[in-house]
């Protein structure tokens, strides 16, 4: 995770960030994403619970973004939300999805974008459960993550597939997990009334030590830290 969080993902990885609502994927992808940006590479970030101006907007209210830094809008965003709740296209989307709950055309949009990356880019799919909730269908879903990951990869880039845990079951996940490089798991801790606390765990990763137990994530002005390093 020091890795991850100092020197990014490595290159021609393929990860799924599984985790409850709430428990700091988005965050944590928003990290990443900028870290990405600020060193020259390019990110595609696919948003399914947001719109980009939403998400923008978190990254500044938690201090991942200062006020006057315009580096938030070089992330290209693909809208699939706005859609679904009546609105135009959002200001920082390059492409939209309408409809997402079609996975082939899902697919379709992401690969002309994705093949208009350069190498090193960083793609961000946030959240499969959410392109999928609703059709369910978990050989659609294999396919789409095995389809996407190997162009992915094939190009030299890096991807991330967040997951909503609880709206897969575990067989699922599982059968998820041997299509990718790595899996990593954040949880939410309620500690008898005292503020919540979010967790971090990396389950396997090529390329990265293994980081065995939970930590702490800290989320303050100087950004995103795991408690301890
Ligand atoms: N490490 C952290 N410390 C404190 N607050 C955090 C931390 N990570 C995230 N948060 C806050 O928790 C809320 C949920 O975070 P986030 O949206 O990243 O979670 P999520 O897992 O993506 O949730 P969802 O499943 O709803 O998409 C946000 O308001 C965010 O500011
Ligand atoms: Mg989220």
């Amino acid at each position: 995770m020091n890795t991850l969080l100092k020197e990014g993902l490595p290159q021609g990885t393929s990860l799924l960030l599984v985790g409850p609502p709430g428990s700091g994927k988005t965050s944590f992808c928003l990290q990443l994403a900028l870290d990405t940006i600020r060193e020259g590479c390019e990110v595609l970030y696919l948003t399914t619970e947001s719109t980009p101006t939403n998400i923008l907007a978190h990254a500044l209210g938690v201090g991942l973004l200062q006020g006057d830094d315009p580096i938030g809008q070089k992330i290209k965003f693909i809208d699939a939300y706005s859609w679904a709740i009546g609105m135009r296209k959002d200001e920082y989307a390059i492409d939209r999805i309408n409809n997402p709950s079609d996975i082939n055309k899902v697919s379709l949009v992401i690969m002309n974008q994705v093949q208009l990356l350069s190498p090193s880019s960083l793609v961000i799919v946030d959240s499969v459960s959410g392109l999928t909730l609703a059709s369910q269908m978990k050989e659609r879903i294999r396919n789409f993550i095995h389809v996407l990951a190997h162009r992915i990869l094939r190009q030299g880039s890096r991807v991330i597939f967040v997951l909503e845990e609880g709206a897969h079951d575990v067989a699922m996940i599982n059968s998820l997990r041997s299509l990718v490089q790595g899996t990593i798991r954040t949880r939410i801790i309620d500690e008898d009334g005292c503020a919540l606390r979010r967790e971090l765990r990396i389950l396997s990763l090529i390329g990265a030590s293994p980081l065995t137990s939970w930590k702490e994530m800290i989320l303050d002005e100087k950004g995103f830290q795991l408690k301890g390093d």
